[in-house]
């Protein structure tokens, strides 16, 4: 198991290795943005990795695309594509 701590609504959550982002913070109980139903083309879920960015799997093709093309700010990453892989703390405006 690992822990998906979400600053700065002090919620954590543990998960299994390689779970969903998305689903790990909504069963901390916190919002996550989406019009795309987590197929990675919205941008909606966009959350901010604090620390190690390699706690979760690396982007692939599209979801690089997708975070250039917002202009996502290093660090930022989809949370619907994303897989949590060890311990990690993650961040979003509105929590
Ligand atoms: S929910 Fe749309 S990109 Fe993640």
């Amino acid at each position: 198991m690992v822990r998906v701590s979400c600053e700065p609504s002090g919620r954590a959550v543990e998960v299994e290795a390689g779970a969903p982002l998305a689903e790990a913070i909504r069963s901390a109980g916190l919002p996550l943005g989406s019009s795309c139903r987590g197929e990675g083309a919205c941008g909606w879920c966009r959350v901010r990795v604090l620390g190690d960015p390699g706690a979760l799997s690396p982007p692939d093709p599209r979801e690089r695309a997708l975070l250039a093309r917002l202009r996502a700010a290093p660090g930022e990453r989809l949370a619907c594509q994303a897989r949590v892989l060890t311990s990690v703390t993650v961040t979003a405006s509105y929590w």
